[in-house]
């Protein structure tokens, strides 16, 4: 089967995030297209790990699916790797993430793991985040005072139409936001009353990054 090039980036990206694997290991699982290519590979050396902890219902299902058995988070306890894709990532290691609506379960594994290792293709390295809207899972009730507050810091709130996360919440993608100082804001939109989370991990960004590129994957730590 003939692939695009990104896709064979994202998947040579998942491949290389399997050296990260332990023998024994719990593995944090993350959510997406990249993130479904590193379950597959995981499923290859699924006897070498003790389970994985998934960040949304689909991730939960796909390693199901390979015989993989998924832990609570609160039974597995601290985890030693975090393996997930990202929408956009700079070489600072700060990512947009949440293109999935799985932002928040992304965010409580990549803080109960000791390591994250983001895998993506290209495309999504870039030198400011911000060209892809930010995702911002919110409240109901509060989606229009949500939005008017994201409106007031600079961005245009786009609800994500007949979405709803895995927590029952809605999305507000926020476009044309100026993200200079992407652990500020981060900061900021997440003490607006309602958010539950915001899609920039940049207080806790990435330890590694996997960039597949055209002559194969490129290591950032
Ligand atoms: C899901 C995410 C994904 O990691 C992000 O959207 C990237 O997805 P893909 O690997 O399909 O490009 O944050 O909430």
């Amino acid at each position: 089967m003939n692939q695009n090039p990104s896709e064979k980036q994202k998947q040579a990206a998942a491949e290389a995030a399997i050296n990260y694997i332990e023998n024994g290991d719990i593995v944090g699982v993350g959510t997406g297209s990249t993130a479904n290519y590193f379950i597959d590979n995981l499923a290859k050396i699924k006897g070498r790990i003790d389970g994985a902890v998934a960040s949304s219902d689909a991730s939960a299902a796909r390693l199901s699916r390979h015989g993989i058995e998924v832990m609570d988070l609160n039974n597995a306890g601290p985890l030693r790797v975090y393996v997930d894709g990202a929408d956009e990532a700079t070489r600072h290691m700060h990512l947009i993430k949440g293109g999935g609506g799985a932002l928040t379960r992304e965010k409580i594994v990549a803080e109960a793991s000791e390591k994250f290792v983001c895998i993506a293709d290209h495309s999504k390295l870039v030198g400011r985040l911000g060209s892809f809207p930010l995702p911002v899972e919110v409240i109901p009730m509060a989606r229009s005072m949500v939005a008017r507050a994201l409106t007031r810091l600079g961005g245009q709130p786009q609800l994500r139409t007949g979405f709803s996360t895995d927590n029952g919440n809605i999305i507000l993608d926020v476009h044309h936001l100026d993200i200079l100082n992407p652990v500020e804001m981060e900061q900021q939109i997440n003490q607006i009353p309602g958010v539950v989370t915001v899609g920039l991990f940049a207080r806790r960004g990435a330890d590694i990054l996997l960039i597949g590129g055209q002559s194969g994957v490129e290591t950032l730590s």
